[in-house]
């Protein structure tokens, strides 16, 4: 009977995997804050991409851990076309075609030595204008190189708007961006910073949102709807859940919800001290995210999950 009733169901097709693609590994190195997950290399990554695939998965999201010695000032990698992300998102493409979603992180903080999602003025703040131009750069990269959607999440003033004209100047209208619209400066993305092997120095709270505010995550979706984002986001997923519910009612697009490396690593943490259900945390977790009003979510756990519920 609960079945029957049940309001929320999750469904193999809601579901991302992100995943990390790290330069000239020979095997795939574990990330130490979030058990279960590694980085890549190319091979493996392929491979996690067909499962994800055979999972039902609907969408890969793809990050570029570059070799520490080529991250420069002005994340020169990102816009390497034979850079790990680009190179990767060939790679993944070649083995699924189209039908898994391909989407690329569009954001300089994975290939910065500073480890900012800009570039820097002489003051060392980042500035905004200048890392547009690198964003329109980055997107025309990625499109190239095989992305359905990218996905900007530097939240850069203008960065839609700026991301939307490179790819429809290079006549790409057919590439999709998944705007990373409401994004909060959150301590939970932690584990993450070790995954991409970033080295940020001071923190990202002129560029992201105060936890405290839900006006201006309105007025960020408002700009990034006019300036052309397909889909929009609301990340972290968990502590946000009311930011999600507003968003969700508030757009007629799709919401997808990012259940970040902290909100991961928090289960698998308790559940390895034996004081959760691992399981049932996880099923609990998305299951609220969905129910909040996430059409989609990006979760570490998106492969292990889809084949759960294959099996019900
Ligand atoms: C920026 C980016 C971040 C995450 C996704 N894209 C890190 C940040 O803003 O500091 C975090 C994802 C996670 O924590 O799982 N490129």
């Amino acid at each position: 009977m609960r079945r029957m009733v049940a309001e929320t169901r999750l469904h193999p097709a809601d579901f991302i995997l992100p995943a990390f693609v790290r330069d000239g590994v020979s095997e795939p190195v574990p990330i130490a804050a979030m058990p279960g997950v590694v980085q890549h290399t190319r091979d493996s990554l392929r491979k996690a991409a067909v499962e994800a695939l055979e999972a039902g998965v609907s969408g890969i999201m793809l990050f570029g851990v570059p070799d520490d010695a080529d991250k420069d000032a002005q994340g020169t990698a990102g816009t390497d076309p034979d850079g790990i992300l680009q190179v990767a998102l060939r790679d993944v493409r070649s083995e699924v075609g189209d039908d898994l979603i391909v989407m690329s992180d569009l954001c300089l903080d994975e290939f910065t030595d500073h480890g900012h999602c800009g570039v820097l003025d002489t003051e060392g703040r980042v500035d905004n204008d200048a890392t547009l131009e690198r964003y329109a750069e980055m997107a025309q990269v990625q499109a190239d190189a095989g992305a359905h959607v990218v996905g900007p999440s530097g939240m850069m003033d203008g960065q839609i708007g700026v991301v939307r004209d490179a790819l429809d100047q290079m006549g790409r209208e057919d590439v999709s961006i998944l705007a990373y619209t409401v994004k909060y400066s959150s301590a939970f993305y932690g584990p993450f910073r070790e995954a991409v092997g970033s080295s940020l120095q001071g923190d990202r709270k002129t560029y992201q949102q105060d936890p405290a505010n839900v006006r201006e995550a309105m007025r960020e979706l408002a700009l990034d709807l006019e300036e052309g984002a397909d889909m929009v986001m609301v990340k972290p997923a968990g502590p946000y859940l009311d930011v999600l519910a507003r968003v969700a009612d508030a757009v007629d697009v799709p919401v997808a919800a990012y259940q970040i490396s902290g909100e991961y690593s928090m289960i698998e943490a308790a559940a390895e001290k034996g004081w959760i259900d691992r399981d049932k945390a996880i099923l609990e977790a998305l299951t609220g995210i969905k129910r909040a009003g996430a059409q989609n979510i990006l979760t570490y756990w998106a492969t292990e999950v889809a084949r759960t519920l294959g099996r019900q």
